[in-house]
């Protein structure tokens, strides 16, 4: 074989290598990763992001935090690693992401235990006047209760726009995809879903990568639009 001829063969071996490498770093993405998280090493971690997003990751300061809880661990985990390599900015959360203070066995333990927390949408009704009612527990799970209040906006125009726009890939009804790592939409606070729609318009965010058109999608509505698109998310948990 010429020079050339294994130059262009060890340049292909590494193409496959690279292939190779790729393909198993997505499969690390997978689910089945997840089910290895270590829960106790999660519950240390926790405490850290609690400062902000709450202890059963509930989101705080109207969307200031967002609501972790329930989120694809999938897309947790990509968010993180987005942070840690600062292609997603993040002043808040940055020196909490380095490689040092959270490996990636620490990325897949903390995702896998904020996914699983559920929250409620309302408190179910109590007697509190029954024998075993129990003030505290009754005052804890109300940390566990998050309730979007209605958004401005015209939710039956927002639903018309919802179903033939975003549906397709949050789901008809926003619940998000876990098998794509795409999040829920209802349960989350309106003004945090607002910034980050400005930040794909902006291109400061990467709203789908698998479709580049999923910015100009966004960017194609007018103000009005987007804000009738988030009355109607905002009433899905009622
Ligand atoms: C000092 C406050 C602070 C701490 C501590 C913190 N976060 Fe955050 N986090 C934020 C802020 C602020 C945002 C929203 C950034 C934005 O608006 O884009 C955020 C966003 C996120 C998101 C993106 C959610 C989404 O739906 O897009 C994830 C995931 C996340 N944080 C996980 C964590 C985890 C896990 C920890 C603990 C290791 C943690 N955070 C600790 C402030 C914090
Ligand atoms: C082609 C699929 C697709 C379509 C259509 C789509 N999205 Fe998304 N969306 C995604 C994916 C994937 C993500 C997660 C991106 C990431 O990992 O950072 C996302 C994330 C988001 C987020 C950020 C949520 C968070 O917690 O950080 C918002 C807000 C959002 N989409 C709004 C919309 C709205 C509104 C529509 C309809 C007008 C829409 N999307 C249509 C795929 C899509």
């Amino acid at each position: 074989m010429s020079r050339v001829g294994l130059r262009i063969a060890g340049g292909f071996g590494l193409v496959v290598a690279c292939l190779v490498c790729a393909s198993l770093a997505l499969a690390e993405e997978g689910e089945d990763r997840f089910a290895d998280a270590d829960l106790d090493n999660a519950v240390d971690i926790n405490e850290v992001c609690a400062g902000c997003h709450g202890e059963y990751g509930q989101g705080g300061k109207d969307g200031e935090y967002p609501r972790l809880a329930g989120l694809p661990a999938a897309f947790i985990a990509r968010q993180l690693k987005l942070f840690r390599s600062r292609d997603r900015e993040n002043l808040a959360m940055v020196e909490h992401t380095e490689h040092r203070q959270m490996p990636d066995s620490d990325v897949r333990d903390i995702s896998a235990f904020l996914a699983a927390i559920e929250l409620l949408s309302q408190l179910p009704p109590v007697d509190d006047t029954a024998a075993d009612f129990n003030a505290y527990e009754r005052l804890m799970a109300t940390k566990r209760v998050v309730q979007i209040p209605r958004a401005d906006g015209d939710p039956v125009a927002g639903e018309r726009l919802y179903a033939k726009e975003c549906a397709s890939c949050h789901g008809r009804d926003a619940r998000g995809r876990e098998r794509d790592a795409v999040p829920m939409l209802a349960g989350q606070y309106t003004g945090y879903l607002q910034r980050q729609v400005d930040k794909y318009i902006d291109k400061r965010r990467v709203h789908d990568p698998s479709d580049p058109d999923a910015e100009e999608l966004l960017a194609a509505f007018t103000a009005e639009e987007l804000n009738d698109i988030f009355a109607y998310i905002s009433i899905l948990d009622d």
